[in-house]
């Protein structure tokens, strides 16, 4: 459906440019390429945005938000396992 005839912009359009990062109706007017036009669809824009920041809000509060980021320490590596011919080569060792 048609949110701005004036600039053919579809729901479509808007919520791509929701999810690529815009945040505001000015980002998405700017990222859609809007051109001055009548300005009916503002208020549409400016719904559209208001609903997407509340569905992720929403679920940011129902799924406790997003994780905070940890350092994440190196892990050791890995011992080698190199086959010991005395058992004919089945059993695993650690290299030295
Ligand atoms: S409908 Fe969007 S500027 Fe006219």
């Amino acid at each position: 459906m048609y949110v701005c005839i004036c600039n053919v912009v579809t729901e479509d359009d808007v919520h791509g440019c929701l999810a690529n990062g815009c945040r505001t109706a000015k980002e998405v007017k700017a990222a859609c390429g809007f051109k001055p036009g009548c300005g009916m669809c503002t208020k549409r824009i400016h719904t559209m945005v208001s609903e997407y920041r509340t569905a992720g809000e929403l679920a940011d509060a129902l799924t406790g938000g997003p994780l905070p980021l940890a350092a994440v320490a190196e892990a050791p590596a890995a011992p080698q396992i190199v086959p010991d011919a005395a058992e004919g080569g089945t059993a695993p060792q650690t290299a030295a």
